[in-house]
């Protein structure tokens, strides 16, 4: 008997190592004869800790549990899935999982993330199974015909940044998997390292088959210590069962990889910038060309991918192509790992098909805000991502869509704030927060941001508001055509769309900035 608590560190944030300490004592106490999994988290915080045991129907689940409540679930036949006040039923007939289509996330919940054994229980490594006894351009091929894009935000073609790495002449290729998780309301990269790694690791090492690259690194950041924990025990425990090193499941493959922590700087997300923080640099953006794909790593050929695009191929390995590419509306194919968060009732992870509008997420999936107020925007893809209203809530989860309406999915994290939002105060947000994460590296950022929030200041004092407003287009054109990364060239995104979205936010007021 199998009974689950998640030690993913958004449930133990909620208490889940408290309530795994009264589930083992009771079990001792009881003398049941019953095992606690610590598996990673099905992904619906409302409900975390989220318990579940294993009945001979499937996983029956009860949550929110505290531990309090935990004699109470054993006193109450807890084991054979009872009518207990915090029974939510099966585990996965609970609407929010049951309305999803889990392909990254598959096993996310469902296993003990460093048990090989389970990981293998439901096919995993079945992907990698096939990539070594493939050819590396047949693999590369596969991954292009899936169309899966980069799921760190910019969304570029996955096997054409693969063929460029497999055509680079070179002794020695990196793979690279970008961990450095920063954007607001994100968690899918943290969830993924923390409650399925193989998947992670066997992206990777299908990705170091297909290039020819025989190291990896795992770049993530210091804010996530148990991620790096479950990481480095996975890759331990990947070595020891001939997943990594020389001759990969018996084949003429090698790869290893390892893990590295950041220092904190939202900038090291960014490819060059965390390339040089690899190399004990400081975290300074390089100038692109040369592409990392050419000169990355060591100045090596380079793979640089978000965990959540490395994570998604084994799968397209196992399934193939076309499975994968059925998915999906336009050249947007597959699914995608969405992350509800802010102020919303039902926060968590939701994988799905591209397509659904940002209103039936918002509102059908997510359940409205957590205050109960009504939503009055929500803003898509991270501190640097557009601001919408509820009139853009037709907008279908697409890359090209969101573009259309000059926004972004970037890592595909949703906040949602209600009608307290003062959309002012979130344009001088993000020029507050481009002025103290900016490198430094090039002008339109390093002063551009300074002056933004002097600008927006100033419509606040009064100071030729009209005027200031038009300044603040000019600025935001400036950083936007000048800048030379993401950073500094996406600021405006938030900053136009409030102007545009909520102009009556931007009148003469005392500004409340703690
Ligand atoms: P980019 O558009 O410059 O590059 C996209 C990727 O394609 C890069 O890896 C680039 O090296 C590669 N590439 C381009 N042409 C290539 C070719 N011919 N062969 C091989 N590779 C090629 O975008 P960038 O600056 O890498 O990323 C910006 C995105 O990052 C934004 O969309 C933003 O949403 C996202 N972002 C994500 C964050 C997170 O926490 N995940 C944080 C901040 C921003
Ligand atoms: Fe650095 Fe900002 Fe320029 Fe990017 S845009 S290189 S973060 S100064």
């Amino acid at each position: 008997l199998k009974i689950y608590v998640p030690l993913d560190s958004g449930s133990i944030a909620l208490g889940a190592d408290d309530v795994a300490t009264a589930v083992a004592t009771e079990i001792g106490k009881r003398n049941i004869d019953a095992k606690l999994v610590r598996n990673g988290s099905r992904g619906m915080y409302w409900l975390e800790p989220m318990v579940e045991v294993e009945t001979p129907t499937g996983r029956f689940a009860y949550g929110p549990v505290t531990p309090k409540d935990v004699a109470s679930l054993f006193d109450a036949d807890f084991i054979a899935g009872s009518d207990h006040a915090l029974a939510l039923g099966p585990t996965e007939e609970i609407p929010f999982l049951k309305k999803q289509t889990r392909l990254t996330f598959a096993r996310c919940g469902i296993i003990d993330p460093l048990s090989i054994e389970d990981y293998r229980a439901y096919e995993g490594f079945a992907g990698l199974d096939k990539a070594v006894t493939m050819k590396p351009a047949d693999i590369v091929k596969q991954v292009t015909d899936s169309g899966l894009r980069g799921r760190g935000g910019a969304g570029f073609p996955t096997g054409i940044k693969w063929n460029t790495v497999l055509g680079a002449e070179s002794s020695q290729k990196y793979i690279v998997c970008n961990a450095d998780e920063g954007d607001s309301g994100t968690f899918a990269d943290r969830m993924i390292m923390e409650g399925e790694p193989f998947v992670l690791i066997e992206g990777m090492a299908i990705a170091g088959i297909a290039t020819g690259a025989t190291k990896g690194y795992l770049y993530t950041r210091s804010e996530y210590p148990d991620a790096i924990r479950v990481m480095e025990e996975a890759v331990k425990v990947a070595r020891a069962g001939g997943i990594l090193g020389k001759n990969i499941l018996g084949s003429e493959y090698d790869f290893d990889m390892e893990v590295r922590t950041g220092a904190g700087a939202y900038v090291c997300g960014e490819e060059t910038s965390l390339l040089n923080s690899l190399e004990g640099k400081r975290g300074v953006v390089r100038a692109k060309p040369p592409l990392p794909a050419l000169e990355g790593f060591m100045g090596r050929p380079t793979v640089v991918n978000n965990v959540l695009s490395l994570a998604s191929v084994p799968i397209i390995m196992d399934k193939g192509a076309d499975f994968y590419r059925d998915f999906g509306m336009g050249r947007s194919r597959g699914t995608i790992p969405i992350q509800l968060a802010g102020n919303i009732k039902f926060g968590g992870l939701f994988e799905t098909a591209f397509g659904l509008t940002l209103g039936e997420l918002v509102d059908d999936i997510g359940g409205g805000t957590a205050t109960g107020r009504p939503v009055r925007a929500v803003q898509v893809g991270g501190p640097l991502g557009a601001y919408f209203p509820r009139d853009l809530f037709d907008t279908p989860f697409d890359y090209e869509e969101f573009a259309k309406r000059d926004g972004l999915i970037g890592h595909a994290g949703i906040v949602v704030f209600d009608d307290s939002v003062d959309l002012m105060k979130q344009a001088r947000f993000a020029m507050e927060f481009c002025a103290i994460e900016s490198c430094g590296k090039c002008t339109p950022c390093r002063i551009g941001a300074v002056r933004g929030v002097e600008t927006v200041d100033k419509i606040a004092q009064g100071d030729d508001p009209d005027g200031q407003i038009e300044l603040l287009h000019d600025l935001c054109d400036t950083m936007k055509f000048g800048s030379l990364c993401a950073l500094g060239g996406f600021t405006p995104y938030p900053v136009l769309s409030a102007l545009t979205h909520f102009p009556e936010d931007f009148k003469p007021r005392a500004l409340d900035i703690a």
